[in-house]
């Protein structure tokens, strides 16, 4: 049987070839994360870079890397005309924007407290198009992503793509390079019993938060009527993948400690992309209040509560937000 590669899914989609050979710098760069995150410890890349970046966040030599290649490998795309990272400040520019072009959004290595643990971590991305020549506006609301997708660096290197129909996942081929269609069509189930939120907040949440996991915790004794467990790996791309695998709800709300920093997750370039793709698989993104593919940034580097995952918890958060204290 022919396997099929990351280019013959691109190209039987029918997208536009400086679209595909956009998605296809992107893989390389993916691929060549890979090799430095799985190489870290023996290259002396471990441990702090001894720099922040303008999240305030202590750099990781692999952060700075990740970045690096990112920025190397996509700025060879002839139409891509800005660059949106977490690890840069300033929106790059690398041409005269004209309609159509793209604009590449990405966290390089998310999930960076984990490499000295060697656990998992990944890169986040999304591509937009410029609206009209000349046009530098990249606050632009999620609904407007053409691909939003990452790869993880796991037991094995993945790439989950939502382009065009449904959300597909590759799997890096060790030796060859090739990035192989190995979930088409990916779904997260409607129900579930897991939920994913970093508990030592708990005394910071709002009241429907605490609700929400208490009703959980309190599991087939409680409202609920059914056990639940709990996973947290810190580390987004990791919970977001198993969310969408086998089911369940990531959460990042706002709370009492990150709500002057208008939360945790970065939108543009964390969590856009994830609640695009969770959407194509059929499950829902949200900050409790809002709908996160409607929300219109104000600055590149805006953060947002974040709630992602199986429909029937997503739903049950937004009526738990929606009902009087
Ligand atoms: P990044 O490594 O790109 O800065 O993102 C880290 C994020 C995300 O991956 C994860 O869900 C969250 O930070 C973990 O937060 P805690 O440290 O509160 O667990
Ligand atoms: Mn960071
Ligand atoms: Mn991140
Ligand atoms: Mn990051």
């Amino acid at each position: 049987m022919t396997a099929i590669t990351l280019r013959r899914h691109l190209t039987d989609a029918g997208h536009d070839s400086d679209l595909i050979f956009l998605l296809e710098d992107i893989a390389s760069a993916c691929r060549a994360t890979a090799y430095e995150v799985r190489n870290g410890p023996l290259k002396g890349n471990l441990g702090v870079a001894g720099s922040t970046n303008v999240q305030g966040e202590d750099q990781k030599p692999l952060d700075i890397i990740a970045n690096d290649i990112f920025v190397s490998t996509c700025a060879n795309s002839p139409r891509l005309a800005a660059l949106v990272s977490e690890e840069i400040e300033e929106v790059v520019w690398l041409k005269e924007p004209k309609k159509g072009d793209y604009m590449l959004f990405f966290d390089p290595l998310d999930g960076s407290s984990n490499l000295d643990t060697n656990l998992s971590v990944g890169t986040i991305f999304s591509i937009m198009q410029v609206e009209a020549d000349g046009d530098k506006n990249v606050l632009r609301k999620g609904d407007d992503q053409l691909v939003a997708g990452y790869a993880l660096y796991g037991p094995a290197t993945m790439m989950v793509l939502a382009a065009g129909k449904g959300v597909q996942g590759f799997t890096l081929h060790q030796g060859t390079g090739i990035f192989r269609l190995t979930q088409p069509s990916m779904t997260i189930p409607e129900t579930t019993n897991e939920f994913a939120i970093n508990s030592a907040r708990q005394r910071f949440w709002d009241q429907p938060i605490r609700d929400y996991v208490a009703d959980c915790v309190a599991g087939a004794d409680g409202p609920r009527g059914k056990d639940f467990n709990m996973r947290w790996v810190a580390s987004m791309v990791a919970e977001v993948h198993r969310v969408l695998m086998r089911g369940g709800v990531f959460l990042y709300p706002l709370d009492d400690k990150n709500r002057a920093a208008g939360g945790r997750l970065r939108l543009l370039y964390e969590v856009a992309p994830m609640a695009k793709i969770m959407e194509a698989a059929g499950g829902m993104g949200s900050t409790g209040t809002e709908r996160i593919l409607d929300l219109v940034p104000t600055e590149p580097h805006q953060r947002t509560a974040t709630i992602l995952g199986s429909r029937e918890e997503v739903e049950l958060l937004n009526q738990m937000h929606r009902q009087p204290a």
